[in-house]
Order: C-alpha cells, then structure tokens, then sequence
C-alpha cells in the first residue's frame, strides 16, 4: 500500500486499535458513571403518545423469508400518509427496547457492541396521519416521540442536506440516525467508533424489513451534507452528530411484492 491516506482511512475498518488501547483506563473502568441510554430532554417537552410495541394489530404479520427476498432500496413513493400505528412499528422495529437493564444500560430489537446503543432516532416528519411536519424525536424508554420543532421549508432543506437526493422531499418521513459517541467510548475508547457504524447497519436493515411488512420501502442514504443536516437538528455536529439516513414512504406493489 503506497497511499498512506488509504492505509489510514483502511485502518478504521480493523480491530488493531484494541491493541494500543489500555482498557484499565477507559471511563467504564475507571469507575465512572455510564452515560444515559437516552438523550435527556426538558420538563417541558412536547411529548406524542404512540401505540404501544405490544398492540401492533393493524400491522400484518409477513412471512420473515418473504420480508428478506423483498427486501430492496426503494426511491419512489406514493402520496400517501404513513399512520401512527406504523410509526410506531417502524420505531420499535429500529431502536424498541426489549428490556433495561439500569441507568446506562438497555436492550433493543437491535444488537449494539457491549450493549452502549450510541444512536439517536429523528424524524423529518412531511406526512404521517395526526403529527404536524416538522423534527421529532424517538425516546425509546418509554416509546414515546418528543416533538422537537417546526421548520420552514422542511422539504427542500432535508432534501438540500441529502446533497439534492430527491427521496426524502417525497417521502411521508425521513428517519435521521445520530451518533452521541461517548455512549461507546466511555467503555471502547477509540474502540469506538467503527462499532457504532456497524450497530448504524443494524438499525436501517431492521427499518428495509419492517417496511416491507406496511407496504412501504426505504432507502439508506449515506450521502448527505455533514455540517446541513446538523444544522437541521439544531444538534451540534460534535457531541452529537448525523451518521445515517433513510426516507420512507408509501410504495406501489406489484402481486409478487415488488415494485
Ligand atoms: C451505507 C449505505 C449508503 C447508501 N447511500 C445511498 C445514497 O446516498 N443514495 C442512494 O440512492 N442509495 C444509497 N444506498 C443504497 C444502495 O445504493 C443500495 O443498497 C444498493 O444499490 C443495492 O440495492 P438494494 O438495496 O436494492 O439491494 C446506500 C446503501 C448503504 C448500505
């Protein structure tokens, strides 16, 4: 390898780094409290209601084999509102939990790495029945939504922020996942961060699937403008910051559920 920009940037990809790690040392280690499994929020937050993971009824049970064979990006959408209901799904699908455990600890429908869930969920909501557009957010404790703000132009800017990607202008929603690092580095350090790009995959291959089961399709959108899409959030890009996108919508099926 001559190009030592590639040798670096392939070095992410690799496990070495746990070798120069002194683990004894790591916040975990060191006895220090873990971060909490979700982003606080004020006393005074807009909280939604959404329908509870153990009352999916309107939600059709599909065959999982079918699910994976259907499976497949999908870019166009129809002008059709997604439901609460199926909100719901697709957020319990990506980020539910299963169980807590304590404080800074909880299982999810997805695996993370030392179970640290470094990811936030936000919505770019145009078109779901009973929520105004705008910026929400997922607190999957309680599997509630927290309403963040109203933007102008909302379309156009979270379109501009996929780098003029059309998608997401049409799409009923677009799911916006974030990082908050220090969940994963207070116990891997610099361990961290190729793992929660991993535990990114995860989530968006749980959202393909679940989409299938509503008769809607995503597609993941790894394309974006970093510092556009932060600003959007109103997040600031260093704590916390933008590593993940997928516009879902509504979508035409033929008989064999494809389209
Ligand atoms: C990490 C990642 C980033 C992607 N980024 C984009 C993107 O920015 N724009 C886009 O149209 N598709 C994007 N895709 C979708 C791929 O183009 C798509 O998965 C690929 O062409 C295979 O098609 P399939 O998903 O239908 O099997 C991305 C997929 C992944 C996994």
């Amino acid at each position: 390898m001559k190009n030592p920009k590639m040798e670096q940037y392939r070095y992410f990809l690799k496990d070495t780094i746990r070798k120069h790690i002194d683990f004894s040392k790591t916040d975990q280690n060191r006895g220090i409290d873990p971060p909490p499994v979700e982003k606080p929020f004020a006393d005074d937050a807009v909280i939604i209601e959404l329908p509870k993971p153990n009352a999916f009824e309107n939600i059709p049970g599909i065959n999982l084999s079918d699910a994976i064979k259907n499976r497949k990006s999908r870019r166009a959408y129809l002008n059709k509102p997604i439901t609460l209901d199926e909100l719901s799904f697709l957020l319990w699908a990506t980020q539910g939990i299963r169980h807590k455990i304590d404080r800074g600890h909880a299982y999810r429908t997805v695996p993370s790495a030392g179970c640290r869930h470094a990811l936030e969920t936000y919505l770019c909501v145009l078109n779901i029945e009973g929520l105004h557009a705008g910026v929400y957010r997922y607190l999957p404790l309680k599997h509630l939504l927290l309403f963040e703000f109203t933007e102008d132009r909302l379309k156009e800017k979270i379109v501009e922020a996929a780098f003029s990607q059309p998608y997401p202008g049409k799409a009923a929603v677009t799911f916006v996942w974030t990082a908050v690092p220090y969940r994963m580095e207070w116990r891997y350090d610099l361990a961290a961060h190729k793992v929660i790009a991993i535990d990114a995959g995860h989530v968006c291959q749980n959202l393909y699937l679940a989409c299938e089961a509503i008769s809607a399709g995503t597609c993941a959108i790894g394309a974006y403008d970093q510092e556009a899409i932060d600003r959007l959030l109103r997040i600031d890009g260093i704590d916390e910051f933008t590593v993940y996108l997928a516009p879902v919508g509504k979508v035409k099926k033929d008989k064999e559920g494809l389209n």
